[in-house]
């Protein structure tokens, strides 16, 4: 199951998928948190060391592209390869428990099991439909070639910005949490994404954060109604671990704990919809190679799409 945390910068999208990642792998994961936030903190949030971080997928995309596309006769080369383009038959596919090269040379384990990767910095310029070196779209390419089951995990630290629009990102995930302050401009963040999300059918749930009484809850609620799924309270153990002491999970205040096991039931519940998934991933791709992809590439990245693939678990068989 795939989970994003997306919001307004300074919201906690960071704070919340790595307390995420860490109950999710305490439960028994397989959890797989992969940071494509702007500001990369998620692996310091993780307690990752500096000198211990996984090398960022967005500066191997090549390496990644040629390693997906497997032989998949209808993708030539990796630089015909775009971040929608979809996989087919001789297409390689990831689990989240595999050890395929992907997960073997860009993730990392942490002490409490779970395997980071990240996109590696990027700017807000670097965003939008166009661009071909899309360091998220390292993260695109991930999730479309994944075949993911019930109580495995994938955790996305998520800009809320207009590229994971244009591309079709924000249509990859099974939940899409907003992280959202109790403040006007949090709220708003949240009206927009649902706006244009509701046209896909996107689940989203949204989480307030650093919530500091009945009053900020009661803004949400009346903000957000039935969207709003939980509230976390400013935490000081989240603050501690921003100092710099040693953070675990019991550390957490039983409210905040209880909203992370509410949430992974959440998440649990929520239907896998593999047929969404597959119409979505050639739509997205079809949108793209006609607004740049085709131009970029001077192919036309039509003919990629492999119409008897099925998406879901069938597919593993298929490629053995
Ligand atoms: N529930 C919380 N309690 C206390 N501090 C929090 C909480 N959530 C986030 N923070 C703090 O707020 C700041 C921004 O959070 P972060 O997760 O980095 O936001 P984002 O990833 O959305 O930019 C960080 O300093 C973080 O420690
Ligand atoms: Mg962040």
């Amino acid at each position: 199951m795939r989970v994003a945390f997306v919001g307004k910068g300074g919201s906690g999208k960071t704070t919340m998928s790595a307390l995420f990642a860490r109950y999710t792998a305490l439960r028994g994961g397989p959890v797989v948190a992969i940071d494509a936030d702007i500001n990369q903190h998620l692996g310091m949030v993780l307690g990752v060391a500096d000198n211990e971080m996984p090398k960022p997928l967005g500066s191997h995309l090549t390496e990644i592209k040629d390693f997906l596309r497997g032989d998949n006769p209808l993708i030539e080369s990796a630089a015909a390869m775009v971040k929608t383009t979809p996989p087919g038959r001789g297409s390689r596919l990831l689990r989240l428990d595999g050890d395929d090269s992907v997960h073997e040379r860009f993730a990392v384990t942490t002490a409490e099991g779970v395997r980071l990767m990240v996109t590696g910095p990027f700017a807000e310029s670097d965003l939008g439909v166009s661009c071909y070196h899309s360091k998220v779209g390292a993260v695109e390419l991930y999730l479309n070639h994944l075949v993911d089951g019930p109580g495995e995990y994938a955790v996305i630290d998520m800009t809320a910005g207009a590229d994971s629009f244009a591309s079709g990102l924000f249509t990859r995930f099974d939940l899409t949490v907003l992280v959202a302050e109790p403040s006007r401009q949090g709220v708003g963040v949240y009206r927009q994404y649902r706006d244009y999300a509701a046209d896909f059918g996107v689940s989203i749930v949204v989480v307030g954060n650093k919530v500091q009484g009945p009053d900020d809850v009661a803004f949400l609620r009346d903000q957000v109604g039935d969207d709003l799924f939980a509230c976390f309270e400013h935490s000081a153990a989240v603050r501690a671990m921003e100092q710099g002491r040693p953070f675990t999970l019991s550390d957490l205040e039983p409210a905040n704990l209880d909203g992370l096991a509410r949430l992974l039931d959440r998440v649990d519940t929520q239907p896998k919809d593999w047929e969404t998934f597959g119409r979505q991933t050639v739509e997205f791709h079809l949108r793209n190679a006609e607004a740049w992809a085709n131009r970029a590439t001077g192919a036309d990245l039509k003919s990629q799409i492999d119409p008897s693939f099925v998406y879901g678990p069938a597919a593993l068989a298929l490629t053995g």
